[in-house]
């Protein structure tokens, strides 16, 4: 059994009235259509998605669904309705069981909806996302209230519309020509099918409004949560030897670092900055010098501990910024190596981290050549509800 998924994408936006369709304007740095289509594509019970598009929109479309698995986009029509029967005429050949029908101008498309509208296509033909009405209804005409409306038993219709897909193309192919079917469960009921409410989402409100893509900011801002920086220091003393490690990577050297562990400054900094960045002590507080377990021990297991708390509270790291204050080694050789191990331990890209070296032009600690330091700034995003417990 397939199930389809036609997201309508073939609009003009003339109510939102930017220069560009609404459904290509940036939201949270992708475009609006990326949001809907990448809730589509990544959910376990749909299959194949198709995209209903303008043709003159096709290289903002590219860019848009850059990165996601969808079928090859087609024209949609002069009305929503035909864009949608279009749609569903594009996926015939592929027979899906049933279709998913959802309005590119939703992006917070939740995956449990998606289940939800699913599930009730076991029990009848179509399903229609929707929220009970709660404010009072008002007919008015000319600024002046004509009468007050009975709200009970009215609902408020969203996308996505889920239907056994013979069915539906086939009634969307009948209306085919007369205009006023503003969904698809208008088009359902003229062609006698039942549709079954499924509980719908405030979130997944249609952007129609510059006020809306405003709420749709708002909204991501809230779901970012909360970004933390921390910061880390951290010397190690020079002594006799051949060789320093830090970030990982053994740099040949003269000299070594001096330590109860590797003495990995680079490290140990960037672990204090974890650290720092949710409030949970320092590298000393949970790995005690004084402790043999870790004497000789690689830095890299304090780091994953870190993020390791970082993830324990459902958080993750997003940048880390580190600075190696020495005169020698010489780092910049050595940088490639460190950044990528680095972001290796880190679990990142390489592009999150950024691993930088100066000197001190001979004065200090570090410029006398008796010890490296290490100063690091982590930024880490936790989700909003451990922002106030954490
Ligand atoms: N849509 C479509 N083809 C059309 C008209 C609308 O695919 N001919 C799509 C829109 O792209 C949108 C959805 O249907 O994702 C809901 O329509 P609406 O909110 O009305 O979008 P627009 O028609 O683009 O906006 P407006 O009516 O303000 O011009
Ligand atoms: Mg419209």
């Amino acid at each position: 059994m397939t199930n389809a998924a036609i997201i309508v994408a073939a609009g003009r936006g003339e109510r939102l009235g930017a220069e560009v369709p609404k459904q290509y304007l940036p939201l949270g740095g992708r475009a609006v259509l990326y949001h809907a289509a990448a809730a589509l594509c990544g959910h376990p019970g749909v299959g194949p998605v198709r995209t209903v598009i303008r043709p003159e929109d096709r290289e903002r479309y590219d860019a848009a669904i850059e990165g996601l698995d969808l079928l090859e986009p087609v024209a949609g029509g002069a009305s929503r309705q035909d864009s949608v029967r279009l749609g569903l005429e594009s996926l015939a050949a592929q027979a899906p069981s049933n279709v998913l029908i959802h309005d590119a101008a939703r992006p917070f498309l939740a995956a449990d909806l998606i289940g939800r509208l699913l599930g009730t296509l076991a029990t009848s033909p179509g399903a229609l996302a929707a929220l009970p009405v709660a404010d009072t209804l008002k007919r008015a005409h000319g600024g002046k209230v004509l009468e007050t409306l009975d709200r009970a038993g009215l609902w408020r219709a969203q996308t996505p519309q889920a239907f056994h897909f013979d069915a539906i193309l086939k009634a969307h192919q009948s209306v085919a020509g007369q205009t006023g079917f503003t969904d698809d469960a208008a088009v359902a009921e003229a062609a006698g099918l039942p549709v079954a409410l499924v509980e719908g989402d405030e979130d997944n409100f249609k952007i129609t409004t510059a006020a809306d893509l405003a709420r749709a900011e708002r909204v991501l801002l809230a779901r970012a949560g909360e970004t933390r920086v921390g910061t880390g220091y951290d010397v190690h003393r020079l002594g006799p030897g051949d060789g320093v490690t830090l970030c990982g990577v053994r740099l040949p050297c003269e000299m070594s670092l001096q330590g109860h562990s590797d003495a990995d400054v680079a490290l140990h900094a960037v672990t204090d900055a974890l650290l720092g960045a949710i409030g949970a002590g320092d590298i000393g507080s949970h790995f005690p010098p004084g402790d043999p377990e870790w004497a000789g021990a690689a830095s890299d297991q304090f780091v994953r501990d870190a993020c390791r708390r970082i993830a324990a509270r459902g958080g993750r790291v997003v940048h880390v910024d580190l600075t190696i204050v020495c005169e020698t080694p010489k780092i910049a050789p050595h940088r490639g190596a460190m950044t990528a191990r680095l972001a290796e331990v880190l679990g990142v890209g390489e592009g999150c981290v950024s691993v930088k070296a100066t000197t001190t032009e001979g004065l200090g600690l570090t410029g006398r050549g008796e010890g490296i330091a290490a100063q690091a700034v982590a930024t880490v995003r936790l989700p909003p509800h451990m922002v106030k417990s954490s």
